[in-house]
């Protein structure tokens, strides 16, 4: 029997940036992401779907934060995909100018947006190749994830989400997380993001139906739950 999904409001959605406690649990999602593998998880799914000499030119990262996920991400690919584009889009501006820097060594041009993702979206910003969500879904109760799976479905063609499962072994992990040093904030959100996550095929279900998309939705070792839609006539 799968665990009820409940929402709650993350501590680190409403301390301000630079307050203390949410500079540490940035620090501390770090950690987190490295435990729970999302780097190599998406990374693993994004080259499956560019063949060798194939490359997409925009990616678009939902709920970047500090950007560093996302500048992990482009360290595993960049050999691979030179010069690629991406827009860090947050509604708090956190993303540090050695993080910028850091996208420019590797030959990426990382541009942020500082706005909710409902709004920007909105503003039908240009098509990207890849939007990616790492550890974001799972804000939002069911009529805004519609919602926003919809806006996301109007301005790609490939969609990739890791995000935590809601699972019994995870939850139970996520409360040891003072044990890797992690300050109340994390392990707070740790605990309310695996009860807000996803399991089955929940989010499929929340994919705009009708369009002709390809779906994959699967439990990731250890503690992630990831989601793939791309259109058909993407023509990869
Ligand atoms: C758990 S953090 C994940 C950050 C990053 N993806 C990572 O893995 O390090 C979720 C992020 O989503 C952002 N966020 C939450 N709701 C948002 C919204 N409605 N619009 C834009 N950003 C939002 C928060 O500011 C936060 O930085």
């Amino acid at each position: 029997m799968p665990l009820p999904r409940t929402l709650e409001t993350e501590w680190l959605d409403v301390l301000p940036a630079d307050d203390p406690r949410a500079m540490v649990s940035r620090r501390d999602l770090r950690l987190v992401n490295r435990l729970m593998f999302n780097v190599a998880l998406a990374a693993r799914r994004l080259k499956a779907i560019y063949p060798a000499g194939c490359k997409p030119r925009r990616i678009l990262d939902l709920g970047a934060g500090d950007g560093t996920w996302m500048l992990a991400l482009a360290r595993r690919l960049a050999r691979h995909w030179p010069g690629v584009e991406v827009t860090l889009l947050d509604r708090q501006s956190l993303v540090a100018g050695a993080t910028r820097e850091s996208f420019a060594a590797l030959g990426w041009k990382a541009e942020t947006a500082t706005a909710g993702v409902f709004d920007y979206l909105k503003t039908s910003p240009a098509p990207s190749d890849i939007v990616i969500a790492n550890l974001f879904l799972h804000h939002f109760e069911e009529a805004d994830l519609s919602r926003l799976l919809a806006l996301i479905a109007g301005t790609t063609g490939c969609f990739i989400a890791v995000e935590p499962r809601r699972a019994r072994f995870a939850l139970t992990m996520s409360r040891f997380l003072w044990a890797v040093g992690c300050n109340r904030v994390t392990r707070h959100d740790a605990v309310a993001s695996v009860r807000a996550g996803f399991t089955g095929d929940e989010l499929s279900a929340s994919w705009p139906q009708g369009g002709r998309w390809h779906l994959r939705e699967e439990p990731a070792w250890p503690f992630s739950h990831c989601f793939v839609a791309r259109h058909v006539s993407d023509g990869l």
